[in-house]
């Protein structure tokens, strides 16, 4: 039988998605150092790219559940030496529970899926970030409840975060409006199938007109550095700041996946104000993460 994966929100439904947020701030408030349901498991991390907050979160919830992670990077294993992705799933799940990747291209965790017999979680590729998106609904429902019905305001390049954000719409039932300048609009397929929870808009304002959140990211994910200066020219009118704010709700939240660029995508002072909600959204990727690793890995 074909193990559960999570690569991307589309692999769970509605309840699930709901079931996970309702399980990640259950985790957080009641934390219980006794409760160590993956004792003895492992979970490998192989990471193509950098990071902080996904490599750290699963570490550590893994280590509270009384599991073990490996960090692996590709540059120091045979991945990178170019040993085939099949033989390298097979062979790594044969030997541990569950594995992590982050990878550049988002058929490289499909493919590695495809044939490992463990599940498979997607820690970001280009095209997608599922997991920080558990984070980011958890810290909203939080913060204000259900966010069914909502408006969520997508500012800034069309990339994964926005890909997944599409998806997220879908699943929970909120609208998204994007405003994406001219050559960095996310993928037409992803935000065709999503219907009428997407719709475009030509100027960020616009977008962000009565939202209920306001979210942007990098102009230059990893990967793009060498585009740094020509990106930030095309995404010069599409910074969230107190004008932006402005225009949205009163009690409008704004969020960011990290790491940000205070004075590009988005203003120090929208960064650092009362109505972000960063921090939190990033200590949630833990508890997100653990909700997760239970979803998949102990038996219902
Ligand atoms: N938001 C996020 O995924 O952060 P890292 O790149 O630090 O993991
Ligand atoms: N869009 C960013 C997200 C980082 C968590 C990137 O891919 O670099």
């Amino acid at each position: 039988m074909q193990p559960r994966h999570f690569i991307s929100l589309l692999d769970i439904s509605t309840s699930e998605f709901r079931g996970l947020i309702n399980r990640a701030i259950e985790l957080k408030n009641h934390r219980n150092p006794d409760y160590q349901p993956l004792k003895g498991q492992v979970l490998a991390m192989i990471f193509e790219k950098s990071s902080t907050r996904t490599r750290i979160s699963f570490e550590a919830g893994m280590t509270h559940f009384g599991g073990n992670a490996l960090f692996l990077s590709s540059r120091d294993t045979q991945l990178g030496r170019g040993e085939p992705l099949e033989d390298s799933a097979k062979v790594i799940s044969s030997m541990v529970d569950c594995i992590m990747l982050r990878t550049f291209k988002h058929e490289t965790v499909t493919t590695f899926a495809q044939h490992s017999s463990v599940p498979v979680i997607n820690g970001l590729t280009d095209k997608q970030h599922p997991c920080q998106l558990l984070a980011d609904m958890q810290t909203y429902f939080e913060h204000r409840g259900d966010i069914q019905g909502k408006t969520v305001a997508w500012i800034g390049d069309g990339n994964n975060m926005c890909h997944s954000y599409i998806h997220a719409a879908m699943v929970l039932d909120f609208k998204l409006n994007i405003a994406s300048p001219a050559g960095y609009q996310p993928d037409k397929t992803i935000a065709n199938n999503a219907g009428e929870h997407v719709q475009f808009f030509d100027t960020a304002i616009a977008a962000a007109k009565n939202a209920d959140l306001i979210v942007t990211d990098v102009w230059a994910s990893m990967g793009q550095e060498e585009e740094q200066k020509q990106r930030c020219a095309a995404f010069k009118d599409y910074q969230v700041n107190s004008g932006i704010m402005a225009v949205a709700h009163n009690d409008a939240l704004f969020m960011h996946c990290l790491p940000a660029h205070r004075g590009e995508e988005v203003s120090a002072e929208v960064m650092d104000g009362p109505q972000s909600i960063v921090f939190a959204e990033a200590e949630n990727r833990l508890h997100a993460q653990k909700a997760l690793l239970e979803f998949l890995l102990c038996a219902k």
